[in-house]
């Protein structure tokens, strides 16, 4: 044979073979006889246009029928899309010992802070958990509570000096500068004072964390070959990002130490874990204590777990409550008649009573889930309940928050914002797994307490001096940043806002 015979039968073959490989695994489903959803080479279900991550479900969850899931592609991997609420709760719940991992990309060694409990899955996000879980209870959140309200306050102070006696503004910024400033508060121990300096070095690497994590090449490498990833050193957060938080937690670790320091805040439970001490009187069992490169990448994980959920929910409120004058006005209205019975102070107790705000708060969740879909990765093969399919261990699956939240037959007029759909009683007439803003089940949100508490604080304080409407600028219909893994609203929140 000459070169050229040569070449082009090698050519030949690589494309043949090519060809094969991917009818084979694009043919998974197929031959398990399940309801699916047919592939494109080589991205499978994954758009070649940007689209939002929430729209890659949407396109899938159409496909909904009397099966209890949806099977789809990954790039080549065969992915499960639960559409049965029932099989859901199996998932999540009575069946977590299952579906305990995440399967999200942690590299301790050359990525510290990746190591947080989102992220690491086996026995090292047990142990996490089981540690970090009583930094949350309804107790100390208590003890938060006056820290929290304290930089509520600050941010009622710096909004006096913007809006004079009215303005037109950008919230979604104003609003993540107050969670930094909680979030840092409390994690960190330190007043980031991002409400008067928007270029506080916080917010600066709170922006810069979600310009690290957009959704791009690197990231899905990362995501759905985790183990190449790690091989290739792939590092997700730039070194200045991770040196900042290092040294930060090391400084405040150091001066809280050497000045015999407590405060109730996240870090003094961290420093203890640290220390091994018990933070939770009734476990006394003694475990492994925390290093110092796990103790920040906690409070690193609580620093972006939780200030861009809380402040875009908190967006997404004021955007249906500028909306919606009607509803604004009863928000408005509890938090009058509340504040009044408890001489105009927001106690723990007064905020406890407003459950209006708190209903509204979950229809803001429900419309607008910041965490759009739900991660699992079974741990060994598994029969799906009332039918002949397996789950093979590793597959994973993807809970479809945002199409359950939309859903007509789940919630009617799905697109109308009514928060007496969280009413006690509604509540118990839909299914448990109907509302998912923060997870379900043993690997739920732990930080949910915080966040509602955050929320809520920062709506009252707002809703409580300034009323809210559409500016010409404001968006109607939203429409969202795809590049963001959070569900952002794009061009950010314009509102008009007036003081009472
Ligand atoms: C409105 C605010 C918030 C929303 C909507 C939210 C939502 C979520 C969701 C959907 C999950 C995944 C749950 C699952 O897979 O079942 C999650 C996990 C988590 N959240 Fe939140 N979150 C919020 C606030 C917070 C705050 C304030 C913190 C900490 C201070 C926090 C810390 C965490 C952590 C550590 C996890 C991982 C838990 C684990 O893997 O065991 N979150 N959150
Ligand atoms: C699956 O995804 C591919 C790529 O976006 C698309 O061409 C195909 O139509 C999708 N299938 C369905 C049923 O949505
Ligand atoms: C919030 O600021 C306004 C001035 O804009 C002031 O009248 C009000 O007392 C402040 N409220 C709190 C709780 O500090």
């Amino acid at each position: 044979m000459d070169t050229f015979s040569v070449v082009l039968w090698s050519f030949i073959s690589i494309v043949s073979l090519i060809f094969i490989y991917f009818k084979k695994k694009y043919s998974y489903w197929k031959d398990r006889g399940v309801n699916y959803v047919e592939p494109t080479f080589p991205l499978g279900n994954l758009s070649i246009r940007k689209e939002h991550f929430k729209d890659f479900t949407i396109k899938i969850y159409k496909h909904k029928n009397e099966d209890p899931f949806v099977g789809a592609y990954m790039l080549t991997k065969p992915i499960i899309i639960p559409t049965s609420l029932d099989f859901i709760q199996s998932i999540l719940v009575k069946d977590f010992s299952n579906f305990h991992e995440r399967g999200g990309y942690h590299n301790e060694a050359d990525d510290p802070l990746t190591a947080h409990m989102f992220a690491v899955d086996g026995e090292k996000w047990k142990f996490l958990r089981t540690k970090l879980s009583p930094t949350f209870t309804s107790g100390k959140m208590k003890f938060m509570f006056p820290t929290v309200v304290e930089v509520a306050n600050q941010f009622n102070a710096t909004l006096a000096d913007i809006v004079k006696p009215e303005a037109e503004l950008e919230i979604r910024d104003l609003l993540a500068r107050f969670t930094t400033d909680v979030i840092g508060s409390c994690a960190f121990g330190i007043e980031c004072n991002s409400l008067k300096d928007p270029n506080s070095v916080f917010r600066y690497y709170g922006r810069k964390v979600f310009e690290d994590i957009k959704v791009g090449p690197k990231i899905m490498l990362a995501l759905h070959y985790p183990n190449i990833a790690r091989k290739l050193h792939v590092k997700v957060f730039a070194a200045e990002l991770t040196e900042f938080f290092l040294n930060t937690v090391r400084e405040t670790i150091d001066y809280r130490e050497k000045n015999n320091v407590k405060r109730n805040d996240f870090m003094n439970f961290l420093i203890q874990l640290k220390n091994g001490e018990s933070i939770d009187d009734e476990s006394s069992n003694q475990m492994k204590k925390l290093t110092i490169e796990e103790v920040a990448a906690q409070a690193f994980l609580f620093f972006i777990a939780g200030f861009e959920t809380s402040s875009t929910t908190m967006t997404y409120s004021l955007y249906e409550l500028a909306l919606n004058p009607d509803i604004q006005e009863k928000a408005r209205q509890e938090i009058d008649e509340v504040l009044k019975k408890h001489e105009g102070k927001l106690t723990y107790e007064a905020v406890q009573e407003m459950t209006y705000i708190d209903q509204l708060i979950s229809e803001a969740l429900r419309k607008y889930p910041p965490v759009v879909f739900l991660n699992r990765k079974a741990a060994r093969d598994y029969q799906i309940p009332n039918t002949k399919t397996i789950i093979e261990k590793g597959m994973e699956i993807m809970m479809p928050v945002y199409c359950i939240h939309h859903d007509p037959e789940i919630y009617p007029n799905p697109e109308v914002f009514d928060p007496d759909r969280f009413t006690p009683e509604q509540i118990r007439n839909r299914h448990p797994m109907s509302f998912l803003g923060f997870g379900d089940g043993p690997r739920n949100c732990v930080g949910l307490r915080f966040g509602r508490m955050q929320t809520r604080i920062g709506l009252i304080t707002l809703l409580n001096n300034y009323r809210f409407r559409p500016s010409p600028k404001t968006a109607v219909p939203l429409m969202f940043d795809r590049n963001m893994a959070i569900l952002t609203p794009k061009g950010g929140m314009h509102l008009a806002i007036e003081k009472i």
